[in-house]
């Protein structure tokens, strides 16, 4: 392409962080949903997206919720929480993935992360960890494996704690030859329209221990045992237990079920995207002095974002400044929660999380969407790369 058609595909509209894309059946789903008359939560179409993420997943149980928040939420209700209780969770990370555990009584232990995968970091955890943690929460983040052998070390010293997995970048991940989202007794799923399969707002619990099954069922159905009278194993159905109204309506179920039918799709494509932003960035980070996430052997990505590392917390503004002025969005993530108001309210002590510190003043995420087209990687990256030299010290 020649300099001057570069300069009229920059001057064309803006490239959004993040836009959601209908790839196959959605619309007539929803519509049909919508016709049928059945719109609420426990419809047919819900329940063919439960059967599918089960069938692809192997969970012991599906069930799909209004968000990863709710899913969350009935997680940490599901793990009976006492006063006095705390739960680790990382403060790299979204505040519900800590706020859940909060609502249900806990106290917060922050942890790091390390800075390889930006997942819990083990030894920092190996020092949490006491007789009044009930459970450990670790996010996989930007769709990569955590230090999955590193936390199953620390965690064989305390049998009774829950290991949940906040699942929200990782469904498709794997570490090894096993499934994320199956690692833990728990995994949260979440299909905001900023993640890879979309429902608009949705989200799943993950239960991969049979013996929560029954109870699960209860909980996500407002306490009571409706679910068992849907499954036709009672024939009346009452109040049992505490819960809340986690499920998803059918309308978004069909949403779902048409984005889960493209999986193979949408993961490829933004695979694809994966691999050409690392291949025009890999041969210049080390000139443009900005790290890229490093490729792991035993962990398959589930190629949630495209993330880079700038030198320091004043680069990364001046670069989202030029780059928003050239049209292209590109977002940071995430304020440490260890700090935060809420965080050092809720938290049963105050810990250090520098690793946490430093990467959320340096990271950067690319805009990274399904529909982004080579054409799009290609003026991210001009619009980049021009951006960190335009910025340099020096300039
Ligand atoms: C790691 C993590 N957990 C949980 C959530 C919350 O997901 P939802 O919006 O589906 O509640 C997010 C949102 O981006 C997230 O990044």
């Amino acid at each position: 392409m020649s300099t001057g058609e570069n300069e009229l595909t920059d001057a064309l509209a803006d490239i959004p962080f993040n836009r959601a894309a209908v790839v196959g059946r959605e619309l007539e789903y929803v519509r049909d949903a919508i016709e049928s008359g059945h719109t609420s939560s426990g419809g047919p179409y819900s329940r063919r997206a439960a059967d599918l993420l089960k069938e692809v997943t192997g969970a012991e149980e599906v069930l799909l919720t209004t968000s990863c928040t709710s899913a969350l939420e009935l997680s940490a209700l599901l793990l009976d929480l006492q006063p006095g209780d705390t739960v680790v969770v990382p403060s790299f990370t979204f505040t519900t993935t800590a706020l859940a555990f909060v609502r249900a009584g806990a106290r917060l232990v922050f942890c790091d992360i390390e800075p390889r995968t930006l997942g819990l970091d083990p030894a920092h955890l190996a020092e949490l960890m006491d007789d009044r943690v009930r459970a450990v929460v670790t996010v996989h983040y930007a769709g990569v494996a955590c230090d999955v052998e590193g936390l199953q070390k620390v965690l064989a010293g305390y049998p009774d704690v829950a290991l949940v997995e906040d699942n929200a970048h990782a469904l498709f991940g794997t570490w090894r030859d096993q499934m994320l989202g199956r690692i833990g007794r728990f995994a949260t799923q979440s299909f905001h329209d900023t993640k890879n399969l979309v429902c608009g707002e949705g989200g799943a619990l993950l239960v991969n221990d049979p013996a929560d099954v029954d109870r699960a069922r209860v909980l996500y159905e407002k306490g009571t045992n409706r679910r068992a009278f849907l499954l036709g194993q009672v024939d009346k159905y009452s109040w049992r237990d505490t819960g809340s109204s986690f499920a998803l309506s059918d309308v978004l179920g069909g949403y779902l079920l048409a984005q889960l039918e493209q999986r193979d799709r949408i993961q490829a494509e933004r695979r694809r995207i994966h691999e050409r932003y690392t291949e025009q960035l890999a041969p210049v980070a080390a000139d443009l002095d900005v790290e890229l996430a490093a490729p792991y052997a035993e962990r398959g990505s589930a190629y949630h974002m495209f993330y880079v590392l700038l030198p320091d917390r004043d680069r990364r503004t001046a670069v989202i400044e030029r780059m928003r002025e050239q049209g292209v969005h590109p977002a940071f993530h995430y304020v440490p929660l260890h700090s935060s108001e809420a965080g050092r309210r809720f938290s049963a002590r105050e810990t250090e999380c520098p690793v946490t510190d430093e990467v959320s003043s340096r990271l950067l995420r690319l805009p990274f969407y399904y529909q982004l087209g080579d054409a799009g990687v290609d003026r991210v990256v001009r619009t980049f790369t021009a951006a960190v030299r335009a910025t340099a010290p020096g300039q």
